[in-house]
């Protein structure tokens, strides 16, 4: 069995958000086999993942919440408080996918309420507890798509890049504190994401892509360690590295290919295994 990063102190209770599946449930999953009590949280479903994780000991609760509500997020922010919880990994997030006219506005304002407002709301109300104890570990989840602009998918790429530059943020201004906060920037990685949000026939959607067990591997020992970022996935690398040379203009058309739908004469039959994992 692979050995793993274990945090030198406490291992607490740590909060997980959209903890019921993918790199949610991957995260959940790994911060358990670590010997963390998790808090999982989700807008349904929350119990099938709270049994699954007592298969690794420790004592889990679940909490049914729809984030991207202000009372949702003061419910799980008012459960955290109560089991102490020292470990945050905001992580909840969605897409919407289509030319931003033609996508209900409803839908985009739904999802800047999950992926941005959350997390700067739960942070607000849970980093008080965090820096009176003097330590603390948060995790948040952005993505290898919030390095560049995305046709077809910009509200989510822009939303990405306020969780990173977010985190990089208040990283900065937590030093010394005890509190370190890390960004997750996943590559694609095999989660139900890309169905939820109808993106099986677009390019990135076709990718073979690693399982999101690695991602959280990678993303657990990043926290762990407190370390400031970790990219995780081959392709997610390769992104991160051509948005870093290309001018802007080159970003958005590059990066929007990924999104435009695959033409049906080059769609190939998807594998269920991937190469990367
Ligand atoms: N998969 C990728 O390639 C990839 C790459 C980069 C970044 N990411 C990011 O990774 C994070 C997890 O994505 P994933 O791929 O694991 O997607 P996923 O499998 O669809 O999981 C999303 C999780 O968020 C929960 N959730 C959705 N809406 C919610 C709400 N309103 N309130 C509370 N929970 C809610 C879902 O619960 P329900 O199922 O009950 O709604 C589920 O547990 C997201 O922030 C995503 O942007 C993913």
């Amino acid at each position: 069995m692979r050995a793993v990063a274990r945090p030198p102190e406490d291992r607490g209770v740590a909060l997980v958000t959209g903890a019921t599946s993918g790199i949610g449930r991957a995260l959940a999953t790994e911060l358990a086999r670590r010997g963390h009590d998790v808090l999982v949280v989700a807008d349904r479903d929350v119990d099938v993942t709270v049994r699954a994780l007592e298969a690794h000991g420790g004592t889990h609760t679940g909490l049914t919440a729809d984030l991207a509500t202000p009372r949702g997020v003061a419910a799980t922010a008012r459960r955290a408080r109560e089991l102490g919880a020292s470990t945050l990994v905001l992580n909840a997030g969605v897409g919407v996918h289509g030319a931003f006219a033609r996508t209900p506005l409803e839908d985009q304002l739904r999802l800047i309420d999950l992926n941005v407002r959350s997390v700067a709301h739960l942070t607000h109300l849970l980093l008080p507890d965090l820096l009176a104890e003097g330590r603390g570990r948060i995790l948040v989840t952005a993505s290898v798509a919030g390095e560049m602009p995305a046709p077809h998918f910009a509200t989510y790429a822009a939303s990405k890049a306020f969780l990173r530059s977010f985190a990089w943020s208040l990283r900065g201004e937590l030093a010394g504190t005890g509190v370190t906060v890390t960004a997750l920037l996943p590559g694609p990685t095999r989660t139900p994401f890309f169905r939820e949000a109808g993106m099986e026939r677009t390019h990135v959607g076709r990718l073979p892509k690693p399982s999101a067990a690695r991602t959280a591997r990678r993303a657990v020992d990043a926290l762990t360690l407190g370390r400031p970022e970790v990219v995780t996935g081959v392709q997610g690398a390769a992104m991160v590295a051509v948005a870093r040379v290309l001018p802007q203009p080159a970003r958005a058309a590059f990066h929007g290919w990924f999104y435009a739908p695959v033409p049906p004469s080059l769609a190939v039959p998807r594998t269920s295994s991937s190469p990367l994992r």
